[in-house]
């Protein structure tokens, strides 16, 4: 098995693909649905640029595109908030909790305009152990999506633990450079040192199942992860550690861009574990952060015409081999 060609991650026109055929159909683990406990409480975000929201109205929580149905401007900012309606920033048309145009100021005579033709566009969402999905036009049911990671996650709590805090990373690499980064420990003695002394590297397996990589390693004493790894296609992933989780979404900002929206969730939430939580989400992100320069300059030499395809480990990059496969049936198997 051959890696990828260096198109697949440097093409605008193949990025324009990838959102339609990927990001557009799939389901999207958008973070934890305790976000929108209340009345009023909203999640604005991107789906690969495609922007979206969820809202807690009135009947339970509603999805829609976070487009004017006017002339298109964006509704909400990116981000959590509250709000009884929705206001347009650009020219004030106001829409309710559940989609409904309630106001258009300063209008004018026009017969012919109905109210009730400009809803706001709804998107699909559904709720999985405690965390928020969307999708704009899934091609399957949430479930067959989660088939795998409802299995490898039935004896895991992860709907008890508290969501605590949210980062977002965002580097210079195409998203596929990245999820090709993080399905393999092939990489671990090489640019994480110390993760690599914290844990059996001689043991650590790949397993690539349906719509899942499962990676695992003995940690060895004081590693804060428990060694069990998780990536979901398209996008996003799902590590434990004692006592809790992190889960992070690879989302493509553009074709050479990408942005981690990381969240980590704890089963302490005591004033006394503030300082070990800290620690955790810290040491965390510092691995995370590791990954980004090995990212950035593999997707230089791509985009340089440099490279050609080299081969994949099969002791090690069994995941690697699995995501690339997923991308080449989307994209009907034309492209090496
Ligand atoms: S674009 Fe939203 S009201 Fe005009
Ligand atoms: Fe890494």
């Amino acid at each position: 098995m051959r890696n990828l060609s260096a198109e697949h991650y440097t093409s605008p026109a193949i990025h324009k693909e990838d959102v339609t055929r990927i990001f557009a159909q799939s389901w999207q683990m958008i973070g934890p649905a305790s976000r929108l406990a209340t009345r009023g409480d909203y999640i604005a975000t991107e789906i690969a640029g495609q922007k979206v929201f969820v809202i807690h109205a009135k009947d339970g929580l509603r999805a829609f595109r976070n487009v004017c149905r006017h002339r298109g401007a964006r509704l909400l900012a990116e981000g959590t908030g509250r709000c009884n309606t929705i206001r347009c920033p650009y020219h004030q048309w106001v829409w309710g909790e559940d989609g409904s145009l309630l106001n258009v100021p300063w209008w004018g005579d026009d017969p012919g305009f109905e109210m009730s033709d400009w809803a706001l566009e709804t998107v699909e969402f559904k709720v999985w152990r405690g965390l928020l999905f969307v999708a704009i036009a899934p091609e399957v049911a949430l479930a067959e999506q989660l088939a795998a990671a409802e299995g490898e996650l039935q004896n895991e709590p992860i709907e008890t633990f508290h969501w605590m805090h949210e980062e977002r990373l965002i580097f210079d690499a195409n998203w596929k450079i990245y999820t090709d980064n993080f399905v393999e420990g092939y990489h671990i003695p090489g640019i994480h040192p110390q993760f690599h002394a914290a844990i059996e590297f001689e043991a650590f397996e790949t397993v690539a199942l349906d719509g899942c990589v499962r990676m695992s390693a003995p940690p060895k004493e004081g590693l804060f992860y428990r060694g069990k790894w998780l990536w979901m296609w398209p996008n996003w992933t799902l590590s434990l550690f004692d006592g809790g989780m992190n889960t992070s979404r690879i989302n493509p900002v553009d074709h050479a861009r990408t942005e981690l929206v990381y969240n980590f969730y704890f089963a302490d939430t005591s004033e006394a574990g503030k300082a070990a939580r800290e620690k955790t989400i810290a040491d965390n992100l510092a691995v995370v952060r590791e990954d980004f320069a090995i990212c950035l300059e593999t997707q230089k030499n791509y985009a340089s015409g440099g490279y050609q395809p080299g081969p994949l480990s099969p002791r090690h990059e069994q995941g690697v081999a699995y995501f690339q496969e997923r991308l080449r049936a989307v994209s009907g198997g034309s492209n090496g």
